[in-house]
């Protein structure tokens, strides 16, 4: 495994990126396959999505939920309406909830503790945050509340893509929060988007190395969707430099992400079931994710979670025992139990 890592340097990542023929591809698929299985095992492991609030604070150029943006309707869940939907997702099965939200400053510190702890003291469940840029001591009160993971995406790492997308936000203050959570104790997750507008290939290949160096223990990486309420738009210009949103860099991505990383946990993401009608998802999955997000967001809001145009979210409660069957048949492996925590490979 060690090897593998080190395989898979900036040139050759750039390479598979960027050149490879389809054969290639599907070796490169196939690789990421095996190391999938032999480093967190055949299991699927299943994590209830509930997008708490889809209010935001900040004005990132290509997400719906922007401030700013009037085409869409808001909504924050109550107390009730969260440890409610969380109790379902545990009755369903699920061991892990993550309480997704924009940069909402309204969720203050103290109501997202004592949800943590209802949580916890009910059910046998892990909670993932995904509440956006929080201080350290709000991150560590959470952690003792009973709070396991933590997602923040760095959304790219070129410096000045990023600058260009996030008016007032700073890469490195990310960087810093993203060790933070890992010098806390949670295990950490970053993702990027796929063809942004103005991202190259070099850069995607070092949002690549750098889930490797940051040693993140989850990554969730999906195509980028034009919304057109956003300002980025539809302003995908094709250059050969520009990388495209097209399923086989998804796969690709993913895949290299496995043989980087070994052992984290990948999600294959809603926005890629989204853009590849449901098979690409069930792709993903073989071609080195493991981890499924189903939505569990009660019903309106469900559907005002609006980041793209689009969104099929895979449906959590009312579709749970479709999405089992359908996940088991078309990849040919199993459903996982438990928490599903990230557990080290040697290998
Ligand atoms: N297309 C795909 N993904 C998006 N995100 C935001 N806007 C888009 C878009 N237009 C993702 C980002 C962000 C999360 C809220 O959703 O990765 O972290």
């Amino acid at each position: 495994m060690r090897s593998m890592k080190s395989f898979f340097d900036r040139d050759r990542i750039i390479y598979f990126l960027r050149d490879a023929d389809a054969g290639e591809r599907r070796m490169l698929y196939a690789t990421a396959d095996t190391v999938r299985r032999e480093c967190v095992g055949d299991g699927i492991h299943l994590r209830a999505l509930l997008n708490i609030s889809n209010c935001c604070d900040r004005a990132c150029l290509y997400c719906g939920l922007r401030a700013g943006n009037k085409n869409i309707t808001r909504y924050r869940l109550d107390r009730k309406q969260i440890v409610d939907a969380a109790g379902r997702a545990a009755r369903e099965g699920y061991g892990t909830v993550v309480m997704q939200s924009g940069e909402d400053p309204v969720l203050t510190p103290e109501f997202i503790s004592s949800i943590i702890r209802e949580i916890v003291s009910r059910h046998d469940m892990a909670v993932t945050l995904s509440l956006g840029e929080r201080p350290r001591e709000v991150l560590r009160q959470w952690y003792d509340d009973g709070a396991s993971r933590y997602l923040l995406k760095h959304e790219t790492s070129d410096l000045v893509l990023y600058g260009r997308l996030h008016p007032g936000m700073s890469f490195t203050a990310r960087m810093e929060m993203l060790s933070s959570l890992k010098e806390i104790g949670y295990q950490a997750g970053s993702g990027v988007m796929i063809g942004l507008p103005g991202q190259t290939w070099e850069s995607l290949a070092g949002d690549i190395m750098l889930f490797r160096d940051l040693d993140v223990d989850m990554i969730g990486c999906g195509p980028y969707i034009a919304n057109p309420h956003t300002p980025l738009g539809g302003t995908s210009k094709k250059d050969g430099n520009q990388v495209s949103a097209d399923e086989q860099t998804v796969l690709t991505v993913t895949a290299l992400n496995r043989l980087v990383t070994g052992d984290t946990h990948i999600a294959a993401t809603t926005a890629t079931k989204t853009l590849y009608s449901g098979g690409g998802l069930y792709r993903a999955l073989r071609s080195g994710a493991n981890v499924v997000m189903p939505d569990v967001t009660p019903s309106p809001f469900r559907d005002q979670y609006l980041i793209y145009p689009g969104k099929e979210p895979v449906d959590g409660i009312a579709g749970a025992a479709e999405l089992r069957a359908e996940l088991k048949k078309q990849t040919g492996l199993e459903i996982a139990g438990g928490r599903g925590d990230r557990v080290r490979c040697h290998s």
